[in-house]
């Protein structure tokens, strides 16, 4: 088959390490999806930065509009951020023009998802966004596949890194607030503007996700409850510690007598329960429904690599699904030869 020919707008934490990761992967990629992919243009907003890779090949475009508009693509990769500007308008341009999009940006789909999957629908394009919510974790595939029969009853987790980051460090090395952030963004960890993750802002746009995709209601981040961690100080998390409890940013929807009930918070946790145990930069999200009951993801969520691994992962579902694609054998694609065989004793 045909390579798929993949455009990323944005190369910082994440798009850098996505661009990484195809070009050093790129044969077992062929394998897996049945046709190479092919990273064939790019822009960002500096041209002359080293972003550590090899661009030759690659065509450069001068703006995300620019390149959404006229490369010769199939794949249209959103790695630049924000509700508006750029990044809206290359995913709406991308969309009217029927290429698929994949996106990690929540904040733009909390603000216009439903328009854009109303274009993506009209146009026979995908739309994928799982690194949107809880970065590697495979949240967005869980609800929109593997729970596909389920009345879930609620969804809630621990769905920011940079605040677990934060709230960790603060209780496990007595670091100041300003001080665990700071190392937070040094990681890549927090949003351009950092106030999105300690504010609860990000927690509330990807919760807002989840309830669309769990209960089936509109987008609604702005009618969320919402505190952040701003006002969370060290004497609190040990004042919490002596109780038995930690503090962690829970984002939670679950369904009440009145309806979906959305909030975001910071809430003590027993020590003992699973979600309690979930330190740094790790997140987790529980779904409980009726017939599997409850499920609970804990992984990396965020920073290059895991939000990488989530987007590759959106741009290999796209071409398995394009026509003339190599099957993908049921049991995977044999690549490693098995240990050799020693008997239990
Ligand atoms: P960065 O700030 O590291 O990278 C943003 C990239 O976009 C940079 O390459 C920047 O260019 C480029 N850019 C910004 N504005 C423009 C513009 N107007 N025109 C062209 N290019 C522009 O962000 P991240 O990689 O951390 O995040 C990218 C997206 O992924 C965001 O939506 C974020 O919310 C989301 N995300 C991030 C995660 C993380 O852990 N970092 C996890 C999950 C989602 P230049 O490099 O030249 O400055
Ligand atoms: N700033 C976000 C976080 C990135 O810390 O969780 C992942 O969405």
């Amino acid at each position: 088959a045909d390579a798929l020919k993949v455009g990323i707008a944005g190369l910082g934490t994440v798009g850098a390490s996505l661009v990484k990761i195809i070009q050093t992967r790129a044969n077992e990629l062929a394998v897996t999806c049945g046709r190479a992919i092919e990273i064939t243009a790019v822009t960002a907003r500096d041209r002359n930065r080293d972003r550590g890779f090899d661009m030759s090949g690659m065509a450069w475009f001068e703006t995300p509009e620019k390149l959404a508009a006229e490369a010769d693509i199939d794949v249209f990769v959103e790695l630049v951020g924000g509700a508006t500007g750029a990044a809206a308008d290359s995913v709406k341009i991308a969309l009217e023009r029927g290429l698929h999009v994949v996106t990690a940006n929540k904040a733009l789909l909390a603000a216009s998802g439903v328009e854009l999957a109303t274009i993506a629908e009209e146009k026979g394009a995908l739309l994928n966004f799982e690194a949107a919510v809880a970065g590697g974790i495979p949240v967005i595939k869980a609800l929109r596949e593997s729970l596909t029969g389920n009345t879930v009853s609620r969804v809630y987790g621990i769905m920011n890194g940079t605040c677990n980051y934060i709230l960790t460090k603060m209780e496990k090395e007595g670091l100041s607030f300003a001080e665990c952030l700071k190392e937070a963004q040094r990681l890549g960890y927090a949003e351009a503007d950092p106030a999105f993750d300690i504010e609860g802002n990000d927690t509330a746009h990807k919760l807002s996700i989840l309830t669309t995709l769990a209960f089936g209601t509109k987008i609604a981040a702005d009618e969320i409850y919402l505190e952040g961690i701003t006002n969370i100080s060290i004497d609190d998390i040990l004042a919490a510690a002596d109780l038995g409890y930690r503090i962690k940013l829970l984002g939670v929807a679950q369904r009440t007598e009145s309806g979906i009930e959305q909030r975001v918070h910071p809430t003590m946790v027993p020590h003992d329960s699973v979600i309690a145990q979930v330190d740094g930069v790790t997140n987790a999200v529980a779904i409980e429904s009726d017939i599997l009951g409850e499920l609970l993801m804990v992984g990396p969520g965020a920073g290059g690599n895991a939000t990488a691994s989530a987007v590759l992962g959106d741009i290999a579902d796209i071409a398995k699904s394009q026509p003339g694609a190599q099957r993908v054998p049921v049991l995977g694609t044999p690549a490693l030869a098995l240990a050799p065989y020693q008997k239990a004793r």
